[in-house]
């Protein structure tokens, strides 16, 4: 991508030799950033780093996560799956997208989402990316749309943190756009 303009980061997959380094950084995400995902940080310190290993190595042809690296250490993060299921497995979703705060705003975040969809891309037979950006989150908002994705519901108090709620928002890309109109099945 053009646009990253960044020295000293690099980005690649996850193996599961990078499980300490991702469970530590999930459980820094969910900690600072508690409206911006589903799951608490509480949740996330009942699992383990084996569980993480298990999850990282599993398959990784589907269901992965990119990191960020600055100095060897792990500051960001991008995680996507297909769904299994036969009749959604034309379709994946993005998720855990985080950058520490002391590295924003350099590009961190758009080569991590840059990296995770090019590699979806080489998936046969995914069509459509999905992910939830909790309403408000103007850099997370920006970010997805300037790949494309496209806001198509927003789903009020979609996430409840202690006795506050967000409202969500519901995007999707498209990978096939001329798919669209033409392969529909008339309603019955
Ligand atoms: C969203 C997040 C990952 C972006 O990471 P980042 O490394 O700062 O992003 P980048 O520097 O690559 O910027 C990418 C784009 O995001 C948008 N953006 C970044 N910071 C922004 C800000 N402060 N205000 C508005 N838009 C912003 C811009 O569109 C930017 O593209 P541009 O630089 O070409 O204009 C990061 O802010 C973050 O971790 N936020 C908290 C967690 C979160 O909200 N995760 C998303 C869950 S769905």
């Amino acid at each position: 991508m053009g646009s990253v303009m960044m020295t000293g980061i690099e980005i690649r997959l996850l193996t599961d030799r990078d499980a300490a380094a991702y469970w530590h950084l999930r459980l820094e995400a969910l900690e600072r950033e508690p409206q911006s995902f589903g799951e608490s940080a509480a949740e996330h310190r009942l699992t383990t780093v084996e569980s993480a290993v298990e999850r990282l190595a599993a398959n990784p042809d589907e269901n992965f996560v990119f990191g960020a690296f600055h100095a060897g250490q792990l500051v960001g993060m991008a995680g996507f799956f297909r769904y299994q299921i036969a009749q959604a497995r034309h379709k994946g979703r993005v998720w855990g997208v985080y950058v520490r705060e002391n590295c924003r705003g350099q590009g961190v975040g758009r080569a991590l989402l840059a990296a995770l969809l090019e590699r979806v891309k080489t998936c046969p037979g995914v069509e459509q990316v999905t992910l939830t950006v909790v309403s408000g989150q103007a850099a997370a908002y920006a970010l997805y749309r300037s790949f494309g994705f496209e806001p198509y519901g927003l789903e009020p108090r979609g996430l409840k943190v202690a006795d506050r709620y967000f409202d969500n928002e519901h995007m999707v890309l498209q990978l096939l756009t001329a798919l669209n109109s033409t392969h529909r099945e008339p309603a019955r």
